[in-house]
């Protein structure tokens, strides 16, 4: 049996890791630490939480002696960091979160796992979880490759980009066995609805304004959170020590006409006339700093280490709007408390 960490679990896309490691690796145990905080929720995994290869551990990645204590006690031989605040919104709002969480909680886990693993790094592997946004705004042309240079331009980015350096000082500084991913934008199943796309079906089901910053001509290259994961386990198995890896679905959308595509199969999914949906865009003032394009180039991973998206997106959309419109409890349970304070917050004055 191997003990592995994985941070961030009860999130979006770290559910999603989850439940295909304890699914795929029944001679792996799974640990699952995550400090539950409003984007964390165990129901996003509850048909897997009682098998035998799965423990939750609730803790918090800014809390050094915990983590140290959770080495010590379980002696993970991998990590899969997935742990962080991860809204641009909120990082705007509130930059010093993203500081600790993003860059001291991921140095607190390299030093954890160094400290460990110090007389012995074989077989052990550190792997951090990144983003597409690290590397900055593309204008028309041109896509991320693994070499082009950081240029991080919103405080959510900045302090990934830090954790990513830091994670490349360990490997070479300490030779911390370590491997990258940076992927591009994520939808599907568990998305808390503070992203573009959840945000917008809890709207619709709802008849309320659709926000759209700017004039929605921001480009996204969005990718099926499934295939993250899948590209996640390829990576954490097959990717070589010191390596980046970018993760994309080569599916460039501007966000007003994926917008478009998603009112009409709400429309269609709720019986409504053709056209309702859309009638609920409202452009808002734009996002501070809003970055115009990502796109990944996701040639070396496909060609080193086999991986490719599975689902084209019309498909992904489609599945992932039947999943919210079955999931009403889910919706309303995230949807209750705090969420609604949020949202007046950040929505209030971009009229
Ligand atoms: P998320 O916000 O849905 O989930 C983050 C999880 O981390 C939550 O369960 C939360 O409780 C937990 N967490 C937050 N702070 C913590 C702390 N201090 N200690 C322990 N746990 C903490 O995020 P996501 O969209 O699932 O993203 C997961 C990772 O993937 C992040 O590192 C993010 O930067 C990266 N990523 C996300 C996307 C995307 O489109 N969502 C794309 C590329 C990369
Ligand atoms: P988001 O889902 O927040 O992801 P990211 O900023 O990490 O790419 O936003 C996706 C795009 O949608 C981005 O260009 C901002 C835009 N957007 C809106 O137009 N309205 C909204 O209410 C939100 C949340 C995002």
């Amino acid at each position: 049996m191997k003990n592995i960490l994985i941070t961030g679990g009860a999130g979006f896309i770290g559910s999603h890791v989850v439940r295909l490691f304890v699914n795929k690796y029944p001679d792996y145990h799974i640990f699952n630490l995550d400090a539950l905080t409003y984007a964390g929720n165990l129901e996003n995994l509850s048909d897997i939480e009682n098998k035998p290869n799965y423990t939750f551990l609730k803790g918090d990645i800014k809390d050094y002696e915990l983590i140290q204590s959770f080495f010590e006690k379980y002696a993970f031989e991998g990590v899969i960091h997935l742990a962080a605040e991860s809204h641009v919104d909120r990082s705007i709002a509130n930059p010093l979160e993203f500081v600790l969480t993003n860059v001291v909680g991921t140095v607190n886990l390299l030093n954890a796992a160094k400290w460990f693993w110090k007389d012995n790094m074989a077989g052990k592997r550190f792997y951090h979880v990144s983003t597409d946004e690290v590397y900055g705004s593309l204008g028309d042309e041109g896509f991320f490759v693994e070499s082009t240079s950081y240029d991080p331009r919103s405080p959510y980015s900045a302090s990934k980009a830090s954790s990513d350096h830091f994670v490349r000082a360990y490997h070479h500084t300490y030779k911390l066995p370590v491997v990258l991913s940076n992927c591009s934008n994520n939808y599907g199943p568990n998305q808390f609805p503070e992203k573009l796309i959840p945000l917008c079906i809890n709207n619709i089901i709802n008849n309320k304004p659709l926000p759209v910053y700017g004039k929605g001509e921001n480009i996204r290259d969005w990718l099926y959170v499934v295939d993250h994961a899948r590209a996640i386990d390829v990576v954490f198995h097959k990717g070589k020590n010191g390596e980046t890896y970018n993760i994309g679905g080569h599916n460039e959308w501007t966000n007003i006409d994926l917008i478009r595509v998603l009112c009409a199969i709400m429309d269609h999914k709720l019986g409504r006339e053709f056209g309702t949906s859309e009638n609920l865009i409202t452009y808002v003032t734009d996002r501070a700093g809003h970055d115009l394009r990502y796109a990944i180039d996701a040639t070396k991973i496909k060609e080193d280490l086999g991986w490719m998206p599975s689902l084209q997106f019309e498909e992904g959309l489609e599945k992932t709007v039947d999943w919210y419109l079955n999931s009403t409890a889910w919706l309303k349970n995230v949807t209750s408390g705090d969420y609604q304070k949020y949202y007046d917050k950040q929505y209030q004055n971009r009229n």
